[in-house]
């Protein structure tokens, strides 16, 4: 079974095609990313109409990248125009976006049909802008191909992301997992510790009150004079501190509470008062700030996610999202199987850490599985949650 997966909810445009072999078997047919990072740098962050305008332009022609790639793409012998109530429904889901409009024309007009069973898309949490933006390409493609659209949650992609692994060439296997499962998803927009009580059962267990993980990492590094994204880099630097001198505490936020919920902002507060009256920021403050701030981010999360272990008796850890390439914490973590003697965690492999589309073909070819989505998806919805299950509403 065949599936292509956009994703467009920040700022790479990806996509995948998939062949799904079995259930835990799959064979990468194409899976393209294509970055903005060098785009959004010089505004400190991700610019959203910036970001739509890159996925508007970029989604198109790796489309036909994607499908020539994954041996999909066959040109008509003779063109084959569209009818005029074909080109209405396009014109009605496309009726913001002329470019993509006119390049999907002349693409179903000269090329055949692809050999797809689904089309799977990203429709949130994210920004709104760019959702459209492959929601509605998807849209498109899939009135006029008569196939399947399968909406998919981009944090069910990130706990999916985590699952993959290498078996051959192209040939993937997604890992079996024993329940119950807790899932800590680490990544710009979110900080979230997530039960999973069986196959895609989710039940959210806490989440940051505040600032994200990775925005706290961005802000960090901001105050610090470092470039968007500044996660790689706060962590570079923390890594370079060799001192075990210690003239720099942070505070552990919502360490002792009761609750599984986080909150970052008062640490990113904590920097900026160190930071506000120092002049000039020697190579040797700045790599100690960003190991003391390593420090309490991994502090936080692992006791937290320790406590819901204990807690839920969990047999299987799934560490996801972009933050979930910092070498510290992914160190951290995996160190929790040594102490808990069932625990097996799972971290992502470092290419499937950030957004991707192979996350989305995996998530939607689960959720096609179980007959478990969105049937008719009208719109997107950027602070889309996890649903336990979306049966109730996919009929
Ligand atoms: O999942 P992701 O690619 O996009 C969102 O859905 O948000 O996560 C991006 C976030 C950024 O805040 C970035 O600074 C952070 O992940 N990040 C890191 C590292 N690599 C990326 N944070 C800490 N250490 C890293 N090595
Ligand atoms: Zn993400």
């Amino acid at each position: 079974m065949k599936i292509l997966a956009i994703e467009t909810s920040c700022d790479e445009t990806a996509i995948s095609v998939v062949d799904f072999k079995s259930k835990y078997k799959f064979e990468i047919l194409s899976d393209i990313i294509l970055s903005q990072i060098d785009i959004h740098k010089e505004y400190g962050g991700v610019f959203p109409a910036l970001a739509k305008r890159e996925h508007t332009k970029n989604l198109y022609p790796l489309f036909l990248k994607s499908l020539k790639k994954a041996g999909l793409l066959e040109k008509r012998k003779t063109i084959q125009k569209l009818e005029k109530k074909e080109i209405r429904k396009l014109e009605k889901i496309l009726n913001r976006d002329e470019e993509n409009l006119k390049n999907l024309i002349d693409f179903f007009e000269n090329y055949k049909k692809p050999k797809l069973s689904a089309l799977a898309i990203t429709y949130g949490p994210g920004l709104e802008m760019s959702l459209w933006t492959g929601f509605n390409f998807a849209k498109a493609l899939t009135t006029i191909w008569d196939i399947k659209i399968i909406p998919t949650n981009h944090m069910e992609g990130h706990i999916f992301s985590s699952l993959i692994k290498k078996e051959k060439g192209n040939n993937f296997q997604v890992s079996k997992l024993k329940y119950p499962t807790l899932s800590l998803l680490i990544s710009g927009g979110h900080t979230e510790l997530i039960l999973i009580e069986s196959e895609m059962k989710y039940k959210l267990l806490g989440q940051t009150l505040d600032d994200a993980v990775g925005e706290a990492y961005d802000k960090v590094a901001r105050l610090m004079n470092l470039e968007y994204p500044g996660g790689p880099k706060v962590s570079k630097l923390a890594t370079e501190w060799k001192n075990e001198n210690k003239n720099i505490s942070l505070p552990r936020p919502m360490l002792n509470k009761p609750n599984f919920d986080f909150s970052f902002s008062g640490l990113k507060t904590a920097v900026f008062y160190l930071v506000k009256d120092k002049k000039k920021m020697t190579q040797n403050f700045k790599q100690e700030l960003a190991s003391e701030f390593e420090n309490a981010v991994s502090e936080v999360l692992v006791k937290k996610t320790e406590k819901a272990i204990k807690k839920y008796g969990i047999k299987n850890l799934i560490i996801g999202g972009g933050v979930s390439a910092n070498d510290r914490l992914r160190k951290d973590f995996k160190n929790l199987e040594k102490k808990f003697q069932d625990l097996e965690v799972f971290l992502p492999n470092k290419k499937y850490t950030g957004d991707n589309g192979l996350m989305i073909a995996l998530a939607g070819f689960y959720r096609l599985k179980n007959g478990d989505y969105l049937k008719n998806p009208t719109k997107v919805f950027g602070n889309l949650k996890l649903k336990m299950t979306c049966r109730i509403n996919s009929k």
